[in-house]
């Protein structure tokens, strides 16, 4: 996700604009531009730098930009590597139309094509160009209205800023599907794609719906539907403190992350499942489409959750490619003298791009000619360049130093790929758009996951505060889920937790369990759950108290387990996004008891960019 920044009003002095954005600056930068609109020249003036937001900063001091309307903008890239051209805002052919986009335009290419045939200049390679060709398409005069006819040929998501030279005492915004306000100020108005950016000038916002235009001027502002009906809206009044609303209102970024993943995931999917032929489009694999044909195995080299969450992706790719595929921990393998294969694609997971262990091993296979692919989330880094092709989690910044809403993108990144791969290996359609369908429907499993769950682990965790040691167990799908579990609860709450598979209790932890040492059971209503409950069974004869994730509808266990966390239903091969939401709150809520700081856990980096 990006950050925009809009202004239209009395004043000339685009720092407005500059401070605003450095507010936004947490939503994610690579990049930063701005335009303004001249009256004296009647002409709009743009700068932009790659960086933080400081790098723009940097290069207007050495300008005497002012003015209104003004767009400032901070990138997020998903489509476009981090480049001066690349970043927002983007002009028209003639300099007319300018345009700040928070989003995916999921059918570029095909618009782009159009546009390039109708004689339209491009000068980038991102998604949102075609947005202020498609408006000078239309335009005549009125900004809005060319907008309006713009919009109806894109698909995807979009919160828009659009200035214009020749329509210039306007400010026209339009949102999609991506979070977008109007702040209401004295004598002038802000945009902006969250409060933080404005409250400094007023609390009062305006939130826009989907589907909505807004037409700002100096003096007075309108909202149409879709219908081109006005919409009337009462202000809120946002009572927030800057630090809270680049938290949205939550009190850590950790929960505000946890409590995305329905969005993040709805981003990860964006545009790439193909329900009516049970199939996906991954467009960072197209070029190495004929590759993926030959190969015969898959191994994934990651660290810590992404290592973890590979784990997960060696069951789904194992199960429906018939390809032999492991997971390895990054820092390992090079030590290993590794066989570099040509027959196998090599999968690198990483949320930052930048870890070093990684990058690494990534160097390492590359060295030695094999197939390297990544599944990442930071656009332009490291491990994305490095790799010959890759998907792109698209789950926007994750700031809370625990990966929570990563792992969750992973998986579904990883369910796609596994899809993507199966139907190249004779998947039935039938399978596969059942598989689909599934996927698609994880936002919705994933809102309810954390609505029915998020009450009951403050509960657990201030049940279970005491304790000094936590087992989690499960087996197949489940079992690295188990490790993340525990995972989460050591670098959150710095408890001691041991992750395992349920089979190996009896080779040695159950020695551990008595009454004081809890277990936290995954026991899905899955191809293993029988096996679950004779390893619940073992705890339980030695007084280890038993806290279960189980599938809703299963009444019997709780005649066995101490207490019993619900989830819904869905493919075993997905259960591991809706099993792992409990264990992310149960995590969060103890922290928060020890008092310590969930965003910033003691001795932990968010990109481990050493080895
Ligand atoms: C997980 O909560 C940790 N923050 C850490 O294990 C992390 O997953 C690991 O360092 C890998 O980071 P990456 O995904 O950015 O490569
Ligand atoms: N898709 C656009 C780009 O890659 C916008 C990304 C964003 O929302 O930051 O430039």
């Amino acid at each position: 996700m990006c950050g925009i920044v809009g202004y239209i009003g009395k004043q000339k002095d685009i720092r407005i604009g500059m401070e605003a954005l450095k507010r936004l600056e947490y939503r994610g930068y690579d990049s930063a531009g701005m335009a303004v609109y001249n009256k004296e020249r009647k002409e709009i003036d743009s700068i932009k730098a790659v960086g933080k937001v400081a790098s723009l900063e940097e290069k207007l001091r050495s300008t005497n930009f002012e003015g209104s309307p003004f767009l400032f903008y901070t990138r997020w890239a998903t489509h476009g590597q981090v480049t001066e051209e690349n970043c927002h805002p983007h002009a028209d052919c003639t300099g007319n139309i300018w345009v700040a986009h928070n989003g995916i335009i999921e059918n570029y290419q095909q618009l782009k094509q159009e546009l390039l045939g109708e004689g339209h200049v491009f000068l980038s390679e991102t998604d949102t160009e075609v947005l202020p060709h498609l408006i000078e398409k239309f335009f005549t005069g009125n900004l809005e209205d060319a907008t309006r006819k713009a919009l109806s040929l894109v698909h995807g998501a979009y919160a828009l800023a659009i200035i214009a030279r020749d329509d210039s005492e306007k400010l026209v915004l339009a949102k999609y599907s991506a979070p977008l306000l109007i702040g209401l100020g004295d004598g002038e108005y802000l945009a902006a794609s969250d409060p933080s950016a404005v409250i400094t000038h007023t609390n009062k916002v305006i939130y826009l719906e989907d589907g909505e235009l807004a037409i700002l001027t100096p003096k007075t502002f309108s909202i149409q539907n879709y219908q081109q009906e006005l919409v009337e809206r009462d202000a809120e009044e946002i009572e927030w403190s800057l630090e809270d609303a680049k938290k949205g209102g939550y009190p850590h970024f950790m929960q505000k992350e946890i409590m995305e993943q329905p969005e993040s995931i709805i981003n990860s999917l964006r545009g790439r499942l193909l329900l009516d032929t049970g199939d996906v489009r991954l467009g960072g694999l197209e070029q190495v489409q004929e590759k993926l044909k030959n190969i015969e195995q898959v191994e994934i080299l990651a660290c810590g959750t992404a290592y973890l969450s590979g784990s997960v992706g060696t069951y789904m790719l194992q199960e429906y490619t018939g390809m032999p595929t492991k997971a390895d921990i990054a820092s390992e393998f090079r030590y290993k003298k590794p066989i570099i294969d040509k027959k196998t694609a090599y999968l690198f997971i990483s949320q930052s791009g930048e870890t070093a262990d990684t990058l690494a091993a990534l160097k390492e296979v590359k060295k030695k000619g094999g197939l390297a692919l990544g599944i990442v989330n930071t656009v332009g880094s490291s491990i994305a360049r490095e790799t010959e092709a890759g998907v792109y989690n698209h789950a926007g910044p994750e700031i809370g130093v625990a990966s929570t809403k990563a792992f969750t993108s992973q998986l579904t990144v990883l369910a796609l790929l596994t899809l993507f791969l199966g139907r190249q290996r004779g998947m039935s359609f039938t399978m596969g758009q059942r598989i689909a369908k599934e996927i698609a429907n994880l936002p919705v499993l994933v809102k309810e996951t954390l609505e029915t769950t998020n009450a009951i682990m403050e509960k657990i965790a201030i049940k279970y505060q005491g304790a000094r040691d936590f087992l989690f167990i499960a087996r197949k799908y489940n079992y690295p889920v188990a490790l993340e579990g525990a995972l989460k609860l050591k670098e959150i709450s710095y408890i001691h937790a041991e992750g395992y598979g349920a089979g190996e209790m009896k080779h040695g932890p159950l020695a551990m369990i008595d009454e004081n040492f809890p277990t936290i059971a995954l026991c899905p209503s899955d191809s293993v759950y029988e096996k679950m409950i004779s390893n619940i069974q073992e705890i339980k004869a030695r007084k280890g108290p038993v806290i279960a994730i189980a599938t809703q509808g299963n009444e019997d266990i709780k005649t066995i387990a101490d207490d019993v966390i619900y989830i819904p239903k869905t493919l075993e091969m997905l259960t591991p996004i809706l099993s792992v939401i409990p264990l992310q709150l149960f995590a969060y809520y103890m922290g928060i008891l020890k008092g310590y700081d969930v965003d910033k856990p003691r001795n932990l980096a968010k990109s481990v960019t050493v080895e």
